[in-house]
């Protein structure tokens, strides 16, 4: 564990390696041109009730679509899991920005509370984390998901090769049968995309990447980058990629 610790994650994955004060290069500066474009096109100026909403995590990615989403839609649906096992700076960081960018926020929670949970089905985290994410997570997600017509998401095709395939703007069938459009509109960006493009509009970044986290869920599936070049090393410490939130229902046949 102490040997993980002292791995510093490489400089294509750490916050800490943006230069400060930040200008966007042009590469970078077309691509948010093309995310606002994006969103111009799918978010329609006069927004109908439940037409869209945003699933966000407080990592990075999901701030910095939060604040070029709410340039359109202030008042967006934001829907954060509340699984009960994040981190105590998670939860504090997401009420800090709920309140200072006055969010329409939604904590989506499981049907069972953790201590129930725990009583019953004893630490699924270790036992059957699937289940657990099942549970937890994509329960709550698709339930919520299923009243809009539109989900944002902060994806990236970089993030995983789970991902690489991932499309900017997808139909995605949950298992109650409903289609929702699934838009990524950073699919196209890279983990130093991010880290400028927030420094360069000065959002302040959940404390825990200043610890040498790269990707944060719930702690006790959260670790420090056990591989310095793959940011998502520490999740599930290796046992799984996915948590199910991203893998839609197979087609009826
Ligand atoms: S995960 O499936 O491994 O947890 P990841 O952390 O990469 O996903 O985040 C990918 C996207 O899933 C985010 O952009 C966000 O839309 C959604 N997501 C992940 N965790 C949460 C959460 N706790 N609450 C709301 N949305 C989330
Ligand atoms: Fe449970 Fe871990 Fe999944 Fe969170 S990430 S719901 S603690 S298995």
């Amino acid at each position: 564990m102490t040997i993980l610790h002292n791995l510093a994650p490489s400089p294509e994955i750490s916050h800490k390696t943006v230069d400060l004060p930040v200008v966007l290069s042009p590469t970078l500066d077309a691509k948010l041109s093309n995310v606002r474009e994006l969103l111009a096109r799918e978010l329609p100026e006069t927004p109908t009730e439940n037409d869209a909403c945003l699933s966000c995590s407080f990592q990075a990615e999901d701030v910095l679509l939060l604040h070029l989403v709410r340039e359109l839609r202030p008042d967006i649906p934001v829907l954060f899991l509340d699984t009960g096992y994040h981190f105590p700076e998670t939860y504090i960081y997401r009420d800090r920005i709920a309140t200072d960018w006055k969010l329409n926020l939604t904590n989506l929670l499981p049907v069972h509370t953790v201590i129930e949970q725990e009583l019953e089905l004893g630490l699924l985290y270790q036992t059957a984390p699937d289940r657990c994410c099942a549970l937890r997570k994509v329960e709550p997600l698709f339930s919520a998901v299923g009243n809009y017509k539109t989900w944002l998401t902060g994806l990236r095709r970089e993030q995983a090769r789970s991902r690489t395939a991932l499309e900017e703007i997808a139909d995605f069938t949950l298992p109650s049968g409903v289609t929702v459009r699934k838009l990524s509109p950073f699919a196209d960006l890279t983990t130093r995309d991010i880290w400028q493009a927030c420094a360069f509009y000065g959002i302040p970044l959940l404390p825990l990447y200043d610890a040498g986290y790269t990707s944060i869920g719930c702690k006790p599936c959260t670790s420090i980058p056990t591989d310095p070049n793959d940011p998502r090393s520490g999740r599930w410490a290796g046992r799984k990629v996915e948590c199910g939130i991203h893998i839609q229902a197979a087609p009826n046949r």
